[in-house]
């Protein structure tokens, strides 16, 4: 038999998953972190805790699975993106928590680089725009602020890299510094046409590039992970971030083809094949899961608050006391009753961008009751979501394709038939959920596996995609229009632009 393992290293958990050649989950292991809010606005993680649960999990998930590290053909990283991390090469130490994605303390740097005008050379060269969530302003943040730092990096004493790279240097016992296209794309440091760091972006955030990592395509000989680790050598033959991993686990390899991961958020890309596509829609554009060295892209947008919803059902309003229980409430009324939850909690991303947008709910009348609310806060994630598709599908189809035609579907919440089904009445595409959603892993392990020649290519891979249940829109165009213009509606409600 042969058997590929996936390293996910995820913003709340780290999990270990074992996979067999056909893409069939054998083990999986899981294990939470701390998540630290020094201050209002910022979030960190302790790189420590990270490799600890990342290494406990995977040698777990040998155990439970019943083999060897011998057993296994190479193993993939994939990881929550954009997190930065510095690390002193010598001793191996990180110099400061690793800033989490979600942290905005980088934000005032970024106003500054907007305000000079900066904003069209760092879409054209990145696909990005200018905002704390990327990896560049968060490690000019750290050169800036912790002492030393800045000298120590001029001297060549300190290594740069989101998570991916910090396991591979665990994992090889600091012999190697590397990470991939798609983790690269998103540090707003990366030639995303050329697959090169950028002198003139490096110069513009004051990265001195003894810091970077050497940046290889997805599926690569990137090193071995040391005997000690797991007890015998494994190749580390794929890397990407998490949601480019997705799109690759989704078999997702040609223009037009679209994914969306339902998480805490919900994360959206629709490949676009060799072509660097910028959105007219408030999406932005990322270099995908690379298995060769030729460019290749999505576009992408995100949901700040998708299953996230769900939680604040149960601990903001008490309205349940398990997630599990929102499908029963929501299914308890036939539908939301005109009802419209706007979740803008943390404001709202693509394709609106109004981050002090604030949540709402809208349409109460003397009937409404929580289950109408619960419906509402469910039926919400596939509003965000259609607005996402709509706006993918108009940039598809100004850069001459076709709309998306079919939506695959993954991440945790993807389980909820109802949130499915309602997702493809609003879209109006079969929304296709595979037998395997644990697509992230998946992918990583599948990029592993091109290395290890346990596939010839795409097309293999592609072969052992399954759908375990289509969702057929059964809604009218009118119905589903008439809701989308009532979201509409509710969002400028929320909104305070
Ligand atoms: O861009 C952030 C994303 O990669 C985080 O994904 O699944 O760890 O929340 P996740």
């Amino acid at each position: 038999m042969t058997y590929l393992l996936a390293l996910d290293q995820g913003t709340s958990s780290s999990r270990s998953i074992v996979f067999d050649a056909q893409g069939r989950i054998v083990a999986m292991a899981q294990r939470e972190f701390r998540q630290i809010y020094p201050q209002p606005g910022w979030v960190e993680h302790d790189a420590q805790e990270i490799w600890d649960t990342q290494l406990a999990t995977a040698r777990e998930v040998l155990a439970k699975a019943n083999l060897s590290a011998a057993d296994l053909k190479g193993l993939g990283i994939t990881n929550q993106r954009e997190t930065t991390l510095v690390w002193n090469r010598k001793t191996g130490q990180p110099v400061y928590h690793a800033i989490v994605w979600q942290d905005r303390r980088a934000e005032p740097q970024c106003a500054a680089l907007r305000e000079q005008g900066h904003t069209g050379l760092v879409q054209r060269k990145t696909g990005l725009v200018i905002d704390a969530y990327f990896s560049g302003t968060k490690l000019q943040w750290i050169l800036d602020h912790v002492p030393q730092a800045r000298e120590q990096a001029e001297r060549g004493e300190l290594a740069f890299g989101t998570i991916d790279s910090w396991l591979i240097w665990q994992l090889t016992h600091g012999e190697v510094h590397v990470t991939d296209v798609s983790n690269a794309a998103r540090t707003m440091l990366f030639n995303v046409h050329e697959n090169r760091w950028d002198d003139e972006l490096l110069a513009l955030l004051r990265i001195p590039k003894s810091v970077l990592p050497q940046v290889h395509p997805s599926a690569h000989e990137f090193g071995v992970a040391a005997a000690d680790h797991l007890g015998a050598p494994v190749l580390i033959g794929g890397i990407a971030g998490d949601q480019q991993s997705a799109l690759f686990g989704q078999a997702c390899f040609e223009a037009g083809m679209a994914k969306n991961t339902y998480g805490t958020g919900c994360f959206m890309l629709m490949h676009t094949g060799g072509r660097f596509q910028t959105s007219g829609n408030g999406l932005i554009t990322t270099s995908a899961a690379q298995p060769t060295s030729t460019p290749q892209f999505a576009l992408e947008g995100s949901v700040f608050i998708g299953g996230a919803v769900v939680q604040w059902l149960r601990d903001g309003l008490n309205a349940i006391k398990a997630s599990g229980e929102v499908q029963g409430l929501a299914e308890s009324v036939p539908d939301a009753g005109g009802v419209m939850f706007v979740p803008a909690f943390t404001g709202l991303g693509a394709p609106y961008w109004d981050a002090e947008a604030r949540g709402a709910i809208v349409g109460l009348t003397r009937g409404s009751t929580v289950a109408h609310i619960a419906r509402a806060a469910l039926e919400s994630i596939a509003f965000q979501s259609a607005a996402l598709l709509q706006a993918m599908s108009r940039d598809a189809v100004a850069a001459g394709g076709a709309p998306v035609s079919e939506l695959r579907v993954d991440g945790g919440a993807c389980v909820n038939n109802l949130l499915m089904q309602f997702q493809a009445d609003l879209l109006g595409i079969p929304v296709v959920r595979p037998k395997v959603i644990e697509t992230t892993a998946l992918g990583a392990a599948y990029l592993a596996g091109l290395t290890a020649g346990v596939y010839r290519g795409t097309a293999d891979i592609g072969k052992n995609w399954q759908t375990e249940r289509t969702f057929l829109p059964t809604m009218s165009r009118d119905r589903a229009e008439q809701l989308m213009t009532e979201w509409e509606r509710a969002v400028r409600q929320a909104c305070t632009r």
